[in-house]
């Protein structure tokens, strides 16, 4: 059976990081892969967090299954985190899912069942896994016009001149915020935008928002979204702990549905589990079991909100310092956008040869695209940066 596939395609992120691996350098500089990193270098574990894993540890009495829905109060909890006070709020149903990943596809399947000629709409560039996740449920996937290389800031007007075109079978799929890759967020304007958009024209938004916290804030980075949920009739939101808990390898996020009622949202749960149960049945408990701690525990979700703020204070530090050094060194603000970007990420527009020249010349690794995962650095690392970037001519 199996000899009749082709050989496996190389992974390009996995095969950055075995070269960054492999690189004898000791000065190397990794701004590949999509982590956080802290000043030495380490993706840490929060310290609310560990303390929420030892009190998990003594307290649990079983590893019995939870449910198919996984953990209802994770669920609740998680969807308070996106939409606490809103009207939508009364009319939505959570699934926990393993990370955003499993929600994106839970979603898509979703879509692919209730409506199949479904069209769904990303940006251009997007985050590498949403065409294939939808692709894989069948769904036509469209780009809309969205970064501009030139400015390095979100071309709203094209791409609102795109959604104006729209109808009833389509689906827009937005960055909540920190989009990645370019790290160019939408403006309040652009949101509202949407919105009368999406009434008027009838598509559907879906909001995949892997980095809540990371911009500007838990509340603010989720204005955009409750932006939208205040004014749409249904919508689709994909959640992530991955990076604001730092729960990468735990597989911890949802997929949340806006129904026009309450019941329709229940529905479309119902068959969001009919599907999970004919895939993985059961999204893992323990990262969800983790975050339903910290966030029912007022002193550990104080904590957790204390280090995501120097999370978050540290990569628009790191921001800052790129924008003060690349003025002294390069003589000129044309890398400003690091500052107004937000988020793990910045699209550097450097070409393919640029881009293994610093490779090559510098130790310095980043994946196809130039985009550079700033929140991989250390503080020491910046002037290092600059250097390299100007020396292969960005
Ligand atoms: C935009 C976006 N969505 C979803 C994900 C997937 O996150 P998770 O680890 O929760 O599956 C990522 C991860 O990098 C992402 O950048």
């Amino acid at each position: 059976m199996f000899e009749q596939l082709d050989a496996p395609r190389q992974d390009p992120i996995l095969s950055l990081t075995v070269a960054f691996r492999n690189d004898p350098r000791p000065n190397k500089i990794d701004l590949g892969i999509g982590v956080y990193r802290n000043s030495e270098g380490v993706t840490p574990i929060m310290a609310a967090v560990r303390q929420a894993q030892i009190a998990l540890a003594e307290e649990q009495t079983t590893k019995s299954y939870v449910g198919l829905a996984g953990d209802e109060v994770f669920n609740d909890l998680i969807t308070d985190l996106v939409l606490k006070g809103t009207e939508a709020r009364s009319r939505t149903s959570a699934v926990q899912t393993p990370g955003a990943s499993g929600a994106l596809r839970m979603l898509a399947d979703l879509m692919a069942s209730a409506q199949p000629d479904t069209r769904v709409w990303i940006s251009n560039p997007s985050y590498v896994n949403h065409r294939p996740v939808m692709e894989a449920a069948g769904l036509q996937v469209e780009q809309y016009p969205y970064f501009d290389p030139e400015t390095k800031v979100v071309d709203e007007a094209a791409m609102l001149a795109q959604f104006e075109q729209l109808g009833p079978r389509d689906v827009v799929l937005l960055h909540g915020c920190c989009h990645n890759p370019t790290g160019a967020d939408l403006s309040e304007a652009a949101w509202q935008r949407i919105a009368e958009l999406a009434v008027e024209r009838g598509f559907l938004p879906f909001v995949d928002i892997a980095y809540q916290g990371f911009g500007d804030g838990l509340i603010e980075d989720a204005a955009g979204l409750r932006l939208l949920a205040e004014t749409v009739p249904e919508m689709l939101i994909a959640t992530s702990c991955s990076k604001n808990f730092g729960l990468y390898r735990e597989r911890t996020g949802a997929a949340i549905v806006i129904g026009k009622t309450l019941e329709h949202s229940q529905r479309a749960k119902g068959r969001i589990l009919e599907m999970a149960r004919a895939t993985y049945t059961m999204p893992p408990d323990h990262g969800a079991a983790i975050v339903a701690r910290i966030l029912q525990d007022e002193t550990l979700r104080n904590t957790w909100q204390s280090e995501l703020v120097a999370m978050n204070q540290r990569i628009n530090g790191l921001r800052s310092l790129l924008v003060e050094q690349f003025r002294i060194a390069s003589d000129s603000q044309r890398f400003d956008y690091f500052g107004e970007h937000r988020g793990m990420f910045s699209v550097t527009g450097l070409d393919e040869t640029q881009i293994e020249r610093l490779k090559a010349d510098h130790g310095i690794y980043l994946v196809g695209g130039g985009r550079v995962n700033v929140a991989g650095m250390a503080e020491r690392d910046v002037p290092i940066v600059v250097d390299a970037f100007l020396d292969v001519g960005a």
